[in-house]
């Protein structure tokens, strides 16, 4: 009788799961540092446990959120343009793949050309990771895939050195957005210094646009971003022992015109005692008090140009979807 293999697709996968290492004291200390500070916030990163990505690809399925659909019209229509001007890229890298939805068309236009692909996607959530790379290394016989489970830095930091050959680097979903303009810099800098003269980034960045559209869009009608947000409360809940009552809790999501951003807050309902027994901590909210829960900035071609100059890379190309409301922008790696 045949042996039973253990090849298949999975043969060609490798996570690194960094994400564990000390996940869970990090996660108490950084819900405590924000709870205790004023104005309270909690940190974007700790929305993405494996429920929260769950919710946030259903985010990308309601009408109001544009920026997905709008991205992805973009990388369908144009992914064989944008790959033609990284010849013989042989290591695709992604920042924040999630589902890896939108990825296909970049890997597919690529595999058009050539039999061999070698895909690093880093995200902070392990589950998703797992599930997005046995679909992608079942779709593509000709990918390999070695898979980091951390976030952006960390990951990029435990990265071996890039294989000879172009590297594309990929970072969707205007997810530069949820950095502060400072903090954008350091980390397409970062990103800069991985790679190597000549390697592309295609950097993903939502335009500004009316306020309603905006509102909207981390708002939707049906409450998947108010799940979204709200799960961070029943996180804390489920692993740190908090007692939010998640009901006693309104999404807030504001467009600071002036600073070109979305802020995304959590609302408190009432006035309410909220106790953390894993922190031995209790926190006193006010009606109406805030919780700042995440920043996306929007941008403008020129404003993406400058910050890719600020950081080493020269802006070569951008395409918009048909309604103008998103960006693709290939940025090549300048000499250093
Ligand atoms: N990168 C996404 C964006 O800025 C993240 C996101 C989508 C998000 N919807 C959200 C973050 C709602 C917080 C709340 O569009």
């Amino acid at each position: 009788m045949a042996q039973t293999k253990t090849e298949g697709p999975l043969a060609r996968l490798v996570i690194h799961d960094l994400a564990h290492r000390n996940g869970p004291a990090e996660f108490a200390a950084d819900v405590r540092r924000g709870l205790s500070s004023n104005p309270k916030q909690l940190f974007p990163k700790y929305l993405y446990d494996s429920l929260g990505s769950r919710l946030f690809d259903a985010i990308c399925h309601v009408d109001e959120y544009y920026p997905t659909r709008a991205e992805n019209e973009i990388l369908t229509r144009h992914a064989e343009e944008m790959v033609a001007g990284i010849p013989d890229c042989r290591t695709l890298i992604e920042l924040g793949s999630g589902s890896a939805e939108k990825t296909r068309s970049i890997i597919e236009a690529l595999l058009l050309h050539q039999t061999e692909l070698l895909f690093i996607p880093v995200d902070i959530s392990a589950s998703a990771l797992e599930k997005s790379s046995r679909t992608l290394l079942a779709a593509y016989p000709a990918l390999r895939i070695e898979a980091y489970a951390a976030d952006y830095l960390e990951g990029l930091a435990a990265m071996q050195p890039l294989a000879p050959g172009p590297a594309l680097m990929l970072f969707l979903g205007s997810n530069i957005g949820n950095f502060e303009k400072a903090e954008a810099l350091t980390f397409l800098r970062a990103i800069r210094r991985m790679l190597r003269p000549g390697d592309a980034l295609l950097l993903g960045a939502d335009l500004k646009k009316d306020r309603a559209t905006l509102e909207a869009a981390y708002n939707d009608a049906l409450g998947v971003t108010r799940a979204f947000i709200v799960n961070e409360l029943a996180r804390i809940n489920r692993e740190l022992g908090g007692n939010f009552d998640l009901w006693a809790f309104g999404l807030r999501s504001v467009y600071n015109e002036s600073a070109g951003c979305v802020e995304v807050f959590l609302e408190s309902l009432r006035s309410q005692l909220v106790t953390i027994s894993g922190l031995k901590l209790s926190i006193t909210f006010q009606a109406g008090e805030l919780i700042h829960m995440e920043h996306c900035y929007k941008f403008d071609v020129d404003g993406l140009s400058a910050l890719g100059l600020q950081s080493g890379f020269r802006l070569e190309r951008t395409w918009l979807d048909e309604r103008q409301r998103f960006s693709s922008n290939l940025f090549r790696a300048a000499d250093s």
